[in-house]
């Protein structure tokens, strides 16, 4: 029987616009985005989308109310569905055993449980959310131990590989789809029902099966190799830095290599986003629980030197203006952990801002997407004081407020609008000297230098 009705447990920055694609490329499929958190389904059912994503909006009006639906309903939804995504948020455990390295896991297992609960006859579980090796098992036990003897179910893993950004291209041509399952019959014929479902819309020879342990790792590796290469070029950023040679000018060489490829290589203030580093520790978790210490301590350097990076462009800031931050305006351009995207998870604009606030710098910070709760709430996660916030931080509405009065400029997130900026104006708004850093080589350094600021541009130095 092909799957009529689809379930997604996890209205978030993966379940949302994946269920919205899959509604709009299967019309015949009725699907249901499930989340208890009641703001964020309004809002999936509103013309303001919890998620900003270039192209989503399309998407979703395209379905929504046709065969998309968002409900907080979460029994009724599990209950009339026959395959269930699982799309919770699996965030790194902050307590207890393995706390700062694995995940945790309390959402996929209170989800497994839920599901048990409420299902009767044969169901397809399928994991979406970033998870640990071995988490299926877990589920399988889960299901198996709490379910009613009328039900049946398979689980499956089908990660996600689409990037914040660029969800809509990456989910409407992906360059693979990777789907693990058990080499039972039952477990073949899941696999080929989740594999009809994308076979809608994506080439067959993109549709990857494979065991359903192969499937749970490669995610891990996928973005632990992602994750190296950004802080292998961010290594080398600090070299060009020091020798005159320019980060960009090496990459493009390098790049030119096929065996290397061009991409993942744009030096940065380091990598943010809800991916990377909690799959590293992940993996990290992983290779420490199989006694591979030597393996581990490999793909811990990936987030130490990540954090270094971040810390690094700090201490260039305060150097630069005479040893001292305190009480001077600094404004920030971009907030986001990337352009295109709203998301602040690991942002290291967070880790720069917080550092800056310490050095007692007051912050003006602008970005085109990110609302001013969203940044004052994670800088007091950072553990910023409230009044330290209160006395130092102002939220601007445009890059040219931010930029008044400012002894420097620093740009933390890479979008397209600050190519573009007015430098005169900047120029004339700001303190003298004026300093720019830039964090993302996002400006034009010959462009500054032309206008008379003092540039510090990441992987090329002053
Ligand atoms: C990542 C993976 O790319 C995706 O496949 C997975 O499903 C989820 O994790 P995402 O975190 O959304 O996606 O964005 P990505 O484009 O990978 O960027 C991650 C971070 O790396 C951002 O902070 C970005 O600015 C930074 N980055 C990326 C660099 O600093 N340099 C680069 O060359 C590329
Ligand atoms: P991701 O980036 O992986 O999508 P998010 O944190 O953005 O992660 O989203 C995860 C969502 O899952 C949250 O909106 C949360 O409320 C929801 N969630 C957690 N547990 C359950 C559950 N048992 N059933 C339905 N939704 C859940």
């Amino acid at each position: 029987m092909p799957i009529q009705s689809i379930c997604c447990l996890g209205a978030g920055y993966v379940g949302g616009p994946t269920m919205a694609m899959i509604a709009a490329k299967c019309p015949d499929i009725q699907v249901t985005v499930a989340d208890m958190n009641g703001e964020r389904i309004a809002a999936w059912n509103s013309d303001c989308l919890p998620v900003y994503e270039p192209g989503l909006d399309a998407v979703v009006q395209s379905a929504r109310g046709r065969n998309l639906h968002f409900t907080t309903d979460i029994r009724g939804a599990i209950a009339a569905a026959d395959l269930i995504f699982v799309s919770v948020g699996t965030p790194t455990k902050s307590y207890g055993i393995g706390a700062g390295r694995a995940a945790d896991l309390r959402y996929v297992e209170s989800a497994a449980r839920l599901i048990a609960e409420v299902s009767k006859g044969h169901k397809i579980i399928v994991e979406k959310s970033t998870i640990p090796v071995k988490t299926a098992s877990a589920i399988q036990a889960i299901l198996a131990a709490n379910s009613s003897a009328e039900a049946t179910f398979e689980v499956l893993s089908n990660p996600e590989f689409l990037a914040e950004g660029t969800a809509v291209a990456d989910m409407e041509a992906p360059d693979r789809i990777l789907i693990g399952g058990e080499p039972t019959a039952g477990g073949k014929a899941a696999v080929e029902a989740l594999v009809a479902i994308y076979a809608h819309w994506i080439p067959r020879e993109r549709i990857l099966t494979t065991n359903l342990w192969s499937s749970e790792l490669s995610k891990l590796v996928a973005n632990a190799f992602l994750a190296q290469r950004i802080s292998s070029i961010n290594s080398i950023s600090a070299l060009c830095e020091a020798t005159g040679a320019d980060v960009d000018e090496v990459a493009r060489a390098i790049g030119m290599d096929s065996r290397i490829g061009p991409k993942f290589l744009k030096a940065s203030i380091g990598f943010g986003g809800s991916c990377f580093q909690k799959d590293l520790l992940n993996l990290v978790y992983l290779c420490e629980s199989f006694h591979l210490p030597d393996v581990a301590e490999y793909w811990r350097q990936v987030i130490h030197l990540n954090d270094w990076q971040k810390s690094r462009f700090v201490e260039k800031i305060v150097r630069a203006l005479f040893n001292t931050v305190n009480g001077k305006r600094v404004a920030i351009f971009g907030f986001a952990f990337k352009k295109d995207t709203n998301d602040t998870r690991e942002s290291p604009a967070i880790h720069v801002c917080r550092d800056l606030l310490r050095e007692h710098a007051r912050l003006a910070i602008y970005d085109p997407r990110v609302d001013a709760a969203t940044i004052r709430r994670d800088l007091a996660e950072a553990g910023i004081p409230a009044e330290l916030l209160d006395s130092n931080l102002e939220i601007c509405a445009d890059p040219y407020a931010a930029a008044a009065s400012a002894h420097a400029l620093a740009a933390l997130t890479e979008w397209d609008e600050f190519r573009s900026l007015d430098l005169s104006r900047l120029y004339d708004l700001m303190l003298k000297p004026a300093f720019v850093f830039d964090g993302r080589a996002v400006l034009s350094s010959e462009s500054l230098k032309a206008h008379g600021f003092n540039t510090f541009t990441i992987g090329q130095g002053f």
